[in-house]
């Protein structure tokens, strides 16, 4: 597929227990606007979507009203809440799905034109990962508020008045269980004409309990970015074994999210009510030491004091540098999280310098569940205890 024909992220899909309830938190977290909404009220009897946009941030949340509605059910029932789909928007849906699907990618719909008074929308996808899909969209003939079978919805729940900040997706990751990174990056690498341009192998991303091993793969002119986690032989139960055993199956980690002010996003997130994965103080201890080191032009912008305060973690590149932060899980099961993220002059990396910092911090939390455990006996740690 020639990646121009890719213009960018389109809308993420969540599939949850109530719509209705998640769109809530969403506007009152995050900082989302209620755009449009499909459901009963506008002929959609087995199903109900919430269309909500921050920005260029667009997700879509759907439950399923009745047992017989299958696609809902079975996902949610099986994973949980979690993502169902992800999407490009591209000039040419039929031109995408069609190079995609010869190149084996695998179809889910075919190319499809839905049309209402506002005009004509054009979609179809093919499979990712286990239970995951990714949509070729295609708005230029269309002019409602979202996709035809929604409308207009003119938020009675609105955002609090501070701004996140959240401004557009910066790269949505996936895990896949041990010895199935390869064969995803090849299939990403082969069906949609992306390359790899990053890759950790053994050793290089490890903890005392947790070893993964990770690839970026991305279109050419690096407008979408997907990494993918492997777990790795680790003594321990790694977070991606974790995600894998809880979400039934592999599938989307995480989406994040790029703000121009991380300061401000974390302020605001924090104030409404966002939990965070706690860092530890080492972290910035280590991390003043690497930073005074610096020469002045390549020190970072913000105050450090402030960063620790709000728990902002920081990775220097060669060139500039990134600040990110990695919410708890959002549902009820340890699978999907956000992350918030700027970069700063012009840095392109993922974090992988945060890793080992991240993934201590999330093996507290795992411990807590008595899930951080030896991969040998199946024995908890925090049973031990
Ligand atoms: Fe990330």
């Amino acid at each position: 597929m020639p990646n121009e024909l890719i213009r960018n992220f389109d809308y993420v899909e969540m599939f949850v227990g109530s719509a209705k309830v998640t769109a809530y938190w969403f506007v009152k977290a995050l900082g989302f606007e209620i755009i449009a909404y499909k459901g009963p009220e506008n002929g959609s009897k087995e199903s109900c979507s919430y269309y909500i946009q921050k920005n260029k941030i667009k997700f879509v949340l759907t439950s399923s009203l009745t047992p017989r509605q299958y696609e809902i059910n079975s996902f949610v029932t099986k994973h949980g809440q979690g993502i169902s789909r992800i999407s490009f928007e591209v000039d040419d849906v039929e031109l995408a799905f069609k190079q995609a699907t010869d190149k084996k990618a695998v179809p889910v719909k075919f190319p499809d034109k839905s049309e209402d008074e506002f005009g004509v929308f054009e979609d179809a996808s093919v499979g990712i990962f286990d239970d995951t899909e990714l949509y070729f969209n295609n708005y230029d003939n269309y002019k409602g508020p979202f996709v035809p079978g929604f409308t207009a919805m003119n938020g009675i729940i609105k955002p609090n008045d501070k701004d996140t900040a959240l401004e557009e997706i910066d790269h949505i990751v996936g895990n896949v269980r041990e010895n199935e990174m390869e064969r995803w990056a090849n299939y990403f690498i082969n069906s949609f004409n992306f390359e790899e341009i990053v890759s950790f192998g053994p050793g290089d991303i490890e903890t005392q309990y947790t070893s993964l091993i990770s690839k970026v793969v991305a279109s050419k002119d690096r407008k979408i970015r997907i990494p993918i986690n492997e777990p790795f032989d680790g003594i321990k139960k790694s977070q991606i074994d974790e995600y894998i055993e809880e979400y039934k199956g592999t599938g989307i980690q995480h989406v994040a999210l790029m703000t121009n002010d991380i300061i401000q996003s974390i302020s605001v997130l924090r104030e409404n009510g966002v939990e965070f994965i706690d860092i530890p103080d080492s972290y910035y201890d280590m991390l003043k030491e690497k930073h005074d080191k610096l020469p002045k032009e390549k020190q970072m912008d913000e105050s450090f004091d402030e960063l620790k305060r709000l728990g902002i973690l920081c990775d220097f590149e060669t060139e500039g540098y990134l600040l990110q932060l990695f919410t708890k899980p959002i549902g009820d099961r340890p699978t999907l999280f956000f992350e918030i993220i700027q970069r700063k002059r012009g840095a392109s990396g993922f974090g992988h310098g945060n890793f080992l910092a991240l993934f201590q911090a999330m093996e507290k939390d795992q411990a807590s569940r008595g899930d951080l455990v030896d991969r040998k006996n199946r024995s908890s740690l925090k049973d031990k205890s």
